[in-house]
């Protein structure tokens, strides 16, 4: 590296460094608490007070006495945290962090879907608006889908959006009939059935652990089926030192900060969530300074959105279901 080189990427640790200060001073000062996904950039990962998958931190937003919740998250994880705390300012810093899976149904997509199921209960997964929160029975995340489906008296179940996730509480739950919505994640479906295979010869020694949102043909072939919690839990628990992750980048690159010893990698190219990457440390500290960008939902939305995600956390409550990692002790 040449000295301007060097020179440029000391002064850009220290910039980095700087900021990172500001934003837990400016937090403090405004009682904010900063919650972040584990697919965003490490540097918002490291500034956060909580990272974790989209269960644990509803759990944080419904429990915080924080006056301010900054989500670095996608628009439909803001919205939860808003539903778990009403009386709470929920802060998205970037507004362009949606998730195209949750806007792949709509409202009357819903309703038509239920039409065809006349009395089945609606089971809808996190990522999903408000609005579609409000006309379904009952949330669930991947960490707890299938606790979830179990829980229900009904034989016949829809399950919207996600037919990777859906697939997938099916193949657990064979005693019930899931009707599944039409729906994916682009980033975990960009993961070949094809790739794997490759990855499976290349690599004999390793174990392979998939996200539920990926193709069927997809987690079918992995070692391992989990959410994002679960793969966390599965890789520290585990005694392999070789794991091949199917799931976006920054989980692979969180597990692989704080597993060094460790062998991690993914698949080519790069399963990565760009509406996951808009947040960044430097309009993470305008958002808290600003107070931008604030979610609010119609009241009428809120209180059936909000009854739906409180029957999938008293079932989750119930079961126990671990939620970490909680505390962001490796980068403190
Ligand atoms: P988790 O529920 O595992 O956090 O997943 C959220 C998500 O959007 C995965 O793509
Ligand atoms: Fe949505 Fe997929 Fe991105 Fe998760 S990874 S936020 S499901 S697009």
């Amino acid at each position: 590296m040449s000295n301007l080189m060097a020179r440029s990427v000391v002064d850009r640790t220290s910039e980095k460094l700087e900021l990172f200060g500001k934003i837990k001073e400016l937090a403090a000062k405004k009682n904010a608490v900063i919650l972040t996904h584990i697919y965003q950039r490490l540097e918002v990962q490291r500034v956060a007070d909580f990272v974790g998958d989209s269960l644990m931190l509803s759990k944080m937003a419904q429990t915080t006495n924080a006056d301010l919740i900054v989500f670095c998250g996608v628009h439909f994880m803001a919205e939860t945290a808003k539903l778990l705390s009403p009386e709470k300012k929920v802060l998205l810093p970037d507004i362009q962090s949606g998730c195209p899976m949750a806007d792949m149904i709509n409202v009357d997509d819903l309703k038509n879907f239920k039409a065809k199921y006349p009395g089945a209960p609606v089971v809808c997964y996190v990522n999903s608006s408000a609005a579609v929160k409000a006309e379904s029975d009952i949330c669930c995340t991947s960490t707890n889908a299938i606790d979830v489906v179990r829980s229900l008296e009904s034989k016949d179940i829809i399950f919207v959006p996600d037919k990777g996730l859906g697939e997938w509480v099916q193949y657990n739950v064979p005693e019930k009939k899931i009707n599944i919505y039409d729906g994916f994640c682009p980033t975990h479906w960009q993961i070949t059935a094809s790739e794997v295979d490759k990855q499976r010869i290349d690599n004999p020694d390793a174990c392979i652990v998939a996200h539920p949102e990926c193709d069927p043909e997809v987690w079918k072939r992995a070692d391992f089926v989990g959410s994002t919690s679960a793969i966390y839990k599965f890789i520290e628990e585990s005694v392999g030192k070789r794991f091949i992750i199917l799931s976006e980048q920054g989980l692979v690159a969180r597990i692989q900060a704080d597993f060094p010893e460790k062998d991690i990698f993914t698949v080519f190219p790069l399963p990565l969530c760009p509406n996951m990457k808009y947040h960044s440390l430097e309009n993470l500290y305008d958002a808290i300074d600003q107070e931008f960008t604030e979610i609010t939902i119609p009241t009428d939305i809120l209180v059936k959105a909000k009854a739906t995600i409180d029957r999938m956390i008293e079932v989750s409550d119930r079961k126990k279901l671990w939620t970490g990692p909680v505390a962001n002790a490796y980068f403190s």
